[in-house]
């Protein structure tokens, strides 16, 4: 599929161990810091309706604010219930110290 990126952010913006929800055209993505590398998955949770742009980040994993459901962010994948549906990914990319996510193609770290 072609590359679409989309500038969400400066990478000043959300300094490392940081998550914040941003709308990307359809879309409302969670751009996380893990470490000084960026990741990026749908912001809302596949439990029910919250933004886990709220959510907790420890270390790479976010923790959903309302039902404490937790996600691997590089993958997606649930590692805590009552998550039982893993989290779309989006590649991302740093130039210029600005963030832009693509959201026709799945991070690569995804699984
Ligand atoms: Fe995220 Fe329930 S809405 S765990």
């Amino acid at each position: 599929m072609a590359e679409n990126l989309v500038r969400v952010c400066t990478a000043a913006d959300l300094p490392p161990g940081n998550v914040k929800s941003f709308e990307v055209g359809d879309e409302r993505v969670a751009v996380y810091n893990i470490d000084g590398t960026f990741y990026a998955t749908e912001a809302q949770c596949t439990h029910a309706a919250a933004d886990l742009g709220d959510g907790i980040l420890e270390g790479d994993v976010i923790e959903c604010s309302l039902h404490f459901g937790a996600f691997h962010v590089p993958s997606g994948k649930v590692v805590q219930p009552p998550c039982c549906i893993d989290l779309k990914t989006f590649r991302t990319e740093v130039k210029d110290g600005q963030v832009y996510v693509d959201l026709s193609a799945p991070a690569a770290t995804a699984s």
